[in-house]
């Protein structure tokens, strides 16, 4: 059976036509899907569960997936991606994005944490590589926020553009189509943008309704690079040590909840549509079939409005879910220190 006739054969009746998912063409050409499925389980849905969504969501029109070393689910998400593959969608066709942990950012570890990652995914390449966070901390999985690595420290360029280079390496060596950050703040993306060789084609950070960070997306898109997405639901699945009492939740909001309600969509479809529209790309995880396919069909609907796009604006707030404490560095700190929020970088 030829390649086309098996792809055909894999996809589901009820999924979405993958011609009709935009995508986001980058400097190099490379074409990215505006959607992808999340797969961090957030220490409540087993990797299986996970690798089964992955494996499901390809038949559903999926080819954009967001990995991670720290999500601990590489080695189970390879089987799905070489079962896709051997369904008949090539390689080519895939978007896949894994991250450097923490604890590996030195760079004799970077290639290593690569080589580590493309095995495990059963990959011979990366589509995207990430410095997952801009701290070099090590923390044990499921630690608690008021966890502190003894050796923590506050971001030293110099350090990260060490790690940089071995980032870079790993596009020279042909591991990686292309390298970007996540998790950082527009004094740090300036040093990066000011002394790195292959620059980032993106930040992944914090967006939603009610997390817009209007100056540093518009900061990162005004760059060059692509933002996408975290949490783009509100991570209404998170994990309680994430929780607190101050959370707001993007898709009870009245704004959120009356566009869904014209449109006669869920608030999820609504949260998702208006990411695309906005220019971010949104990775919502999920693990049930009904709502992966709603959340890729949002990818489809027609246009917000003006006004639509005008009534989310407004929305915004400080609800930053992931504070990312456990990289505090000194004692008496609070967590806005790590986010450079008077627009310097916190030593
Ligand atoms: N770079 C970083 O530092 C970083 C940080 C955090 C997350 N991420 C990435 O971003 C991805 C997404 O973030 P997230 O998982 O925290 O948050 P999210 O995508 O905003 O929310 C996921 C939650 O929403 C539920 N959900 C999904 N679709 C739904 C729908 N149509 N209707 C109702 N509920 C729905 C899911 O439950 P069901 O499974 O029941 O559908 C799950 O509990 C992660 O998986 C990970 O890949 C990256």
């Amino acid at each position: 059976m030829s390649a086309a006739a098996k792809a055909k054969l894999f996809h589901a009746p009820d999924g979405v036509d993958v011609e009709q998912v935009p995508k986001h063409t980058l400097a190099t050409g490379a074409r990215i899907p505006v959607i992808g499925l999340g797969t961090f389980g957030s220490d409540a849905v087993s990797g299986e569960t996970v690798a089964a969504a992955v494996r499901d969501a390809a038949s559903v029109g999926y080819r954009h997936f967001d990995c991670a070393s720290v999500y601990g689910n590489e080695h189970l998400i390879g089987p799905a991606l070489r079962d896709i593959q051997a369904s008949g969608i090539n390689r080519e066709e895939l978007w896949v994005t894994s991250k450097l942990w923490n604890d590996m950012h030195a760079p004799r570890d970077v290639e290593a944490s690569c080589e580590q990652s493309l095995k495990e995914l059963q990959v011979d390449f990366l589509d995207l590589y990430l410095v997952h966070w801009p701290f070099p901390n090590f923390h044990p999985p499921h630690c608690d926020v008021s966890s502190r690595s003894p050796d923590a420290r506050p971001y030293i360029h110099e350090e990260y553009m060490r790690t940089w280079r071995a980032m870079e390496r790993l596009v020279e060596r042909g591991l990686v189509k292309h390298i970007g950050t996540s998790n950082m703040t527009i004094p740090k993306l300036r040093l990066l943008l000011r002394d790195a060789e292959i620059k980032p084609v993106c930040n992944e950070m914090e967006l939603h309704p009610h997390f817009q960070q209007q100056e540093l997306f518009d900061f990162v898109r005004s760059s060059g690079l692509l933002p996408i997405g975290y949490c783009p639901l509100g991570s209404p699945g998170r994990p309680e040590r994430d929780r607190t009492p101050e959370d707001t939740v993007d898709m009870e909001d009245p704004v959120i909840v009356a566009i869904a309600r014209r449109l006669n969509v869920h608030p999820a479809a609504a949260c998702l549509k208006w990411a695309i529209q906005r220019g971010q790309v949104p990775i919502p995880f999920s693990v049930k079939r009904s709502n992966y396919l709603a959340n890729l069909k949002a990818a489809t609907l027609p246009s917000l409005t003006l006004a639509d796009m005008q009534a989310i604006a407004g929305i915004t707030r400080n609800t930053r879910l992931v504070k990312g404490q456990v990289f505090l560095w000194k004692a008496g700190q609070s967590w806005e220190d790590l986010w450079d929020l008077n627009g310097e970088i916190t030593s």
